[in-house]
């Protein structure tokens, strides 16, 4: 069975083996490798720790959505250092306009789908709309499901009126990451998914959302569609990381949408985004050429048949 076979992988900086099982948590073999920064090759995920260390030494943190078993199974092989399954899944996954039909529930069996298939990274469990806005316990049960699905964290948008939420959360040991700027579950409130801070009197209060997340312990904060300057801002007065989407290069890492990064949606073009693949035409061809073959009489050879 593929879930039980014994694989072997190099690490980069010398010629240690560490064995993993494939589909079951890592085994981590080699004494000493705790350091999981630019983690080719890592077998454990990175731990709040590393973040921080990882701003301390102006290394950049690489974060990507992730939302299924399959695409976490490739981006466990990678070097990318942490998964976030965010509410995007109730738009990429299941085709809302928005981010406000994620229930918790959603979150709970896609986080379990990612944790399976990406047993060697960090994942974040996305809190989503009115999770965390209808008193504590709803928000306690809520943090309780994504962690039981396998996630190592959680991430909140905002932090006005909550803000007591955020420091119950950490406090009963489960690390939390904000989420400041442009604040999808707020989008009616926003008025539209626009860019956020742009104003001096804007950024002052981006400042001091994010210096009370600081303050309530927060571990990371995600900073969306923000000017540059905004974004380096609040970078520099956090001690925490600060992980930018459409927030530009003066943060402490980045985040992106898995199906933004492949090219799966291309229609979607923001500024902020680089797309690192055509997956949506290279699957099209495919499928197209399937297709053909099938009609063509081509498929199934001889080869790809049972004598
Ligand atoms: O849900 C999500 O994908 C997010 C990222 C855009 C940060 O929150």
């Amino acid at each position: 069975m593929a879930t039980n076979r014994l694989k072997e992988q190099r690490c980069p900086a010398g010629s240690q083996k560490v064995a993993l099982r494939e589909g079951a948590r890592a085994i981590r073999l080699i004494p000493g490798n705790s350091n999981n920064g630019n983690r080719e090759g890592a077998a454990r995920p990175m731990t709040v720790l590393d973040f921080q260390k990882m701003k301390d030494e102006g290394r950049k943190i690489s974060m990507i959505t992730c939302y299924d078993y399959s695409s976490a199974r490739a981006v466990d092989r990678s070097s990318v250092d942490c998964i976030l399954v965010g509410d995007s899944v109730a738009m990429t996954m299941h085709g809302h306009p928005n981010t406000l039909a994620a229930t918790t529930q959603m979150m709970a069996m896609h986080t379990a789908a990612v944790a399976r298939g990406a047993p060697s990274k960090f994942i974040v469990g996305d809190m989503p709309f009115l999770s965390y806005r209808k008193g504590l316990k709803e928000a306690m049960d809520c943090v309780h499901e994504l962690m039981s699905a396998g996630a190592h964290s959680v991430k909140l948008e905002g932090v006005r009126g909550h803000g007591d939420i955020v420091r119950h959360i950490v406090d009963s040991g489960v690390p939390v990451m904000g989420h400041l700027g442009l604040t999808p579950q707020s989008v009616n409130q926003l008025g539209g998914m626009k860019v956020q801070a742009k104003t001096d009197a804007a950024v002052e209060l981006l400042a001091s959302q994010a210096h009370e997340l600081e303050d309530a312990g927060c571990f990371a904060l995600v900073l969306e569609c923000v000017p540059t300057e905004a974004a380096r801002k609040v970078t520099e007065l956090l001690k925490i990381p600060t992980i930018g989407i459409g927030a530009g290069p003066a943060v402490s890492g980045q985040v992106l949408v898995y199906q933004d990064l492949l090219g799966l949606n291309p229609n979607f073009k923001p500024k902020f985004l680089r797309t690192y693949a055509s997956a949506f035409e290279m699957i099209h061809a495919a499928l197209n050429s399937y297709d053909e073959d099938v009609k063509g009489g081509k498929f199934p050879s001889e080869t790809e048949s049972y004598s």
